[in-house]
């Protein structure tokens, strides 16, 4: 790569699918169609596939033990864009691959390339979605993605400025803004960061002073957006119905004033359902620090490890526990 150029991809890459391994396919068919309102587009008995728009997959479930996410697909604007971060890739000498094309087929995905992310979620590139015509069948009204992509992902990390780092290295992630939240005398810092117009695709969680790590799953929470304000409320409610507890009631968040619920997915890593968030102006568009997560509501019911922990986090127990285990990262 002796003569490779750096070129800014900021506004090319955008979240295009996630992966989850699971066993428990019967719940997360209940969880995603029936209360968060997705369409529900393959079932085998090796993999569950869920579609929000004219792509053919979006959410992807997988046979397997991890009851986790395990890989996230993002989706480039071009085969340059592509070249680009591959090219980053080599001079940090990141190693990567390419997908087959039976994986690619399973992904709804033309082609990818894909590396061993931070916290060891395998991170997929791909340039085209395979799309359907078929008629969407969910309870939803409808999802947004466009020029914004799927959601977002947020991590919890314990080598939070790596993490941050790569983001930015090979994507060029912009900083959105910052929360801090001191509880009960700790202070939590989440840094939000946009690949595109989108708020964020991801953001960041991390402890101040020691970085620990209380969560079982790679990732924090998934988020979807929905487009409309009935979607968020009557999924509320259809989770409750069909037993699926909500963690954080129904609120709206200081930074992406996004109107969201959050609700523990059969895998254990939370799904944020989330209607309005602004987008970004990259022309006046300055960081800024918020002091709360939250305007209003949010208020955790019933507790979920992610509040206890934050609420008992001074008296240590499992974030200790983290210390034990070393959090991969692709970089130094
Ligand atoms: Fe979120």
């Amino acid at each position: 790569m002796a003569n490779f150029q750096y070129q800014d991809i900021f506004g090319q890459v955008k979240l295009g699918y996630v992966i989850a391994e699971s066993n428990r396919f019967d719940d997360w068919i209940r969880f995603m169609q029936k209360c968060l309102g997705l369409h529900l587009a393959e079932q085998t008995d090796q993999q569950l596939s869920f579609r929000i728009d004219d792509y053919q997959k979006r959410f992807i479930v997988q046979r397997g033990d991890a009851e986790d996410v395990t890989h996230i697909g993002f989706q480039v604007a071009n085969q340059q864009v592509l070249e680009q971060i591959l090219g980053r890739f080599d001079s940090r000498e990141i190693e990567y691959a390419q997908g087959t094309h039976s994986e690619a087929l399973q992904r709804g995905i033309q082609n990818f390339w894909y590396l061993k992310g931070p916290k060891g979620i395998q991170l997929e590139l791909f340039i085209e979605a395979i799309k359907t015509d078929q008629p969407l069948n969910m309870l939803a009204s409808g999802f947004y993605t466009a020029d914004s992509g799927m959601g977002h992902i947020a991590i919890t990390s314990r080598k939070p400025e790596k993490m941050i780092r790569f983001w930015q290295e090979f994507f060029d992630a912009r900083l959105t803004d910052t929360i801090e939240q001191k509880i009960n005398g700790v202070t939590l810092d989440v840094t939000f960061l946009r690949l595109n117009e989108r708020h964020h695709s991801i953001a960041v969680a991390q402890t101040r002073g020691v970085h620990l790590d209380p969560i079982r799953t790679a990732i924090q929470h998934m988020n979807l957006q929905v487009l409309d304000l009935e979607d968020v409320t009557m999924a509320y409610q259809r989770c409750k119905d069909n037993g699926f507890p909500v963690a954080w009631e129904v609120g709206q968040h200081t930074n992406d004033r996004e109107v969201s619920f959050y609700v523990p997915s059969p895998s254990g890593f939370e799904v944020e359902l989330g209607w309005a968030p602004i987008t970004i102006d990259e022309t006046t568009w300055q960081p800024v620090k918020h002091t709360s997560i939250s305007v209003w509501g949010h208020h955790p019911k019933p507790p979920t490890k992610v509040h206890k922990f934050i609420h008992e986090f001074a008296q240590f127990s499992r974030g200790m526990q983290s210390l034990r285990h070393d959090e991969y990262s692709p970089i130094d």
